[in-house]
């Protein structure tokens, strides 16, 4: 995408859905444009599809998508009430990293869901969302479970990414799963606080 257009959801995916701007869209099967509730207080970002999101065309669907409803689940996060996207909306071959260069091609469409959504709070699955949008952020060992202040107005909250959780599944105090659960508790306290009332900013936790 050239220039920041603003665009209706349907033209905007359906731009996503035709789009060659990088060298994914030679093997990718699907565009997975990102799906949800239009106007989601809570946007959650995520890295690539996988391949059965490829397959499907449906973000997080496969294995961590599982993982991810369980943790959503646990305090009562439904996947309509959210929007998931990812960075990249076409599959790295093998669920490699994006490169620099297909983040850059392909972040204009990310850019637009966000204006179009306008969220409140933005979780970040993993290292690659959050040095998109915190590119001075530590590694995600270090600022998950963190809110930070974005382009003002939002938050965002980086979270381990659902894939790392399943290669390390031990639930024990101070876990990867651990950590992670009581990480969504804190998105969901925020969230039902601003459901509650409309002041009240986050203390930096
Ligand atoms: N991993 C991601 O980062 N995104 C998906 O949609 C699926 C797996
Ligand atoms: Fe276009 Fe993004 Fe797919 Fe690259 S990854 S072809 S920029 S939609």
């Amino acid at each position: 995408m050239e220039q920041p257009v603003v665009l209706s959801f349907a033209s905007l995916r359906q731009r996503a859905l035709d789009c060659t701007a990088c060298a994914l869209s030679t093997t990718r099967t699907n565009v997975v444009f990102g799906e949800g509730a239009e106007q989601a207080k809570l946007l959650m970002i995520g890295e690539g599809p996988g391949e059965v999101e490829d397959a499907t065309g449906r973000p997080f669907v496969g294995p961590a998508g599982q993982k991810l409803d369980e943790v959503m689940n646990s305090v009562g996060l439904r996947r309509q009430d959210v929007y998931i996207t990812n960075i990249v909306k076409c599959r790295p071959p093998g669920n490699r990293v994006p490169t620099r260069a297909e983040a850059e091609a392909c972040t204009p469409y990310l850019e637009a869901q966000i204006a179009l959504i306008q969220p409140s709070v933005i979780v970040a699955l993993g290292n690659t969302p959050t040095q998109w949008l915190l590119p001075d952020a530590p590694g995600i060992t270090q600022s998950r479970g963190t809110f930070f202040s974005w382009r003002g107005g939002i938050l965002v909250f980086p979270m381990f990414h659902p894939s790392y959780l399943l290669r390390y599944p031990s639930k024990e105090k101070g876990s990867p799963k651990y950590l992670t659960w009581m990480d969504i508790q804190k998105v969901k306290a925020w969230l039902d606080e601003q459901a509650r009332g409309p002041e009240g900013t986050p203390a930096q936790i």
